[in-house]
C-alpha cells in the first residue's frame, strides 16, 4: 500500500500537533507544580516545557487517529504522558554522571542552569506524574479500567530496567567498549526503541485496537525507534551543535554508535531498511495512516 503525504503537510500536521502537546504539557506541569519545592518547580519547568521535536506524543496521538480514535484535548494529555518520561530522561541523560552535556535543545541543559540537585529531583518527580497522567487521560477518554490500565503498563515497562533506563545503563557500561552487533540492537533497542514502541502502542490501545493491529504498531514502533537512534548517531557524528542544538560527543565518550559499529553509509542503510519494515508493518495492519508513512520517513530525514 502506497499513502503518501506532501512535506508540506508533514510540516502542517506536526506544527499543529505540537501545539496542542505543548498545551497538554503546561497544564502537566501547572498540576504538578503545587507539590514541588521553588527550585524543582524551576528545573521542572526548563525540562519540560520548553523546544523539543514531541515526536513521541506525535506518534501516539497519529496511532490513536489511525486507529479509529476522535482526538480530543484527553489525546494530547495522554500522549502528553509520553513526553513527561522523555524529558526527564534528558534531564538525567545530560548530567555530569551521565554524558556531562551542557547544551539541550539551543540552551544550557536543565542542571547548567538550575544545579544537579533541582534536576535529579525534577527528573525523578516526573516518573509518577507520567503514570498519574496516562491513567487520568485514559478515564478522561472514556477507557475502561483494563484498557487504561493496559495503556499506563505501556508506559511504564516501556521507561523501566527493561527499556529506557535499562538502555542508558548498557550505555553507560558500553562507553570504551567496542559491542557486537547484539548488544548494540539490544541497547538501542532498549535506550530508545521501547519509549517509541510504546508511543505508537498507547495510541492504539487507548482507541481500542485490535490485537492484531497493536502487534503491528509495536512492529512499526520498534523499527522506526531503532532508525531513530541510527539517526541520532548519524546526526552526532555529521553535525554542528548550532545545526543540533545540543554537542556531538559520542566520539569523545567512546559510545557504542551504530557508526561506530558499521561507519555512515551502512548505518545509513541499516535506518532506511528499518525504515521499509515499519511501512510494511502498517500494511500487514490494513492501516492506511498517511502520516505514520511520513512520520517513519520524517525520523531519518530530520536535520536534528
Ligand atoms: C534525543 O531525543 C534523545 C534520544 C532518544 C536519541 P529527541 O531527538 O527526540 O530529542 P528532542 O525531544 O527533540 O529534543
Ligand atoms: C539518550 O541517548 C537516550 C535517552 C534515553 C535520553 P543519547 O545520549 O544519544 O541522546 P542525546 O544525543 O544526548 O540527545
Ligand atoms: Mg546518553
Ligand atoms: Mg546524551
Ligand atoms: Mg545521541
Amino acid at each position: 500500500m502506497t499513502v503518501g503525504s506532501t512535506p508540506g503537510e508533514l510540516a502542517t500536521y506536526l506544527e499543529t500537533h505540537k501545539a496542542q502537546v505543548d498545551a497538554a504539557l503546561e497544564r502537566a506541569v501547572a498540576n504538578l507544580i503545587d507539590d514541588l519545592s521553588a527550585e524543582v518547580r524551576e528545573a521542572t519547568s526548563h525540562g519540560v516545557t520548553t523546544g523539543g521535536k514531541r515526536l513521541r506524543p506525535v506518534l501516539c496521538v497519529s496511532a490513536y487517529e489511525a486507529c479509529g480514535g476522535r482526538i480530543a484535548p484527553a489525546t494530547y494529555d495522554l500522549a502528553a504522558s509520553l513526553e513527561l518520561i522523555h524529558a526527564y530522561s534528558l534531564m538525567h541523560d545530560d548530567l555530569p554522571c551521565m554524558d556531562d552535556a551542557d547544551l539541550r535543545r539551543g540552551r544550557p541543559t536543565t542542571h547548567r542552569d538550575l544545579g544537579e540537585d533541582a534536576t535529579m529531583r525534577a527528573g525523578a518527580a516526573l516518573i509518577p506524574a507520567a503514570a498519574l497522567q496516562a491513567l487520568g487521560a485514559c478515564r478522561a477518554l472514556g477507557c475502561d479500567d483494563g484498557r487504561a490500565v493496559a495503556v499506563t503498563r505501556a508506559l511504564l515497562e516501556a521507561a523501566g530496567a527493561g527499556g529506557m533506563v535499562g538502555g542508558q545503563w548498557l550505555d553507560l557500561l558500553g562507553e570504551g567498549q567496542a559491542l557486537d552487533a547484539d548488544e548494540l540492537d539490544e541497547l538501542h533497542r532498549r535506550k530508545t526503541g521501547a519509549l517509541l514502541e510504546a508511543s505508537l502502542l498507547m495510541g492504539g490501545l487507548a482507541a481500542g485496537a485490535p490485537s492484531r493491529v497493536q502487534a503491528c504498531l509495536r512492529e512499526y514502533g520498534a523499527a522506526i525507534g531503532l532508525a531513530f537512534q541510527i539517526a541520532d548517531d548519524i546526526l552526532d557524528a555529521t553535525q554542528s551543535a548550532e545545526t543540533l542544538g545540543k554537542n556531538p560527543s559520542d566520539a569523545a565518550l567512546g559510545k557504542s554508535t551504530y557508526v561506530a559499529l558499521y561507519g555512515l553509509e551502512e548505518a545509513r542503510e541499516r535506518a532506511e531498511m528499518e525504515v521499509d519494515r515499519a511501512l510494511e508493518a502498517l500494511d500487514r495492519a490494513e492501516l492506511r495512516a498517511p502520516m505514520l508513512r511520513a512520520l517513519a520517513r520524517y525520523v531519518i530525514d530530520r536535520k536534528k
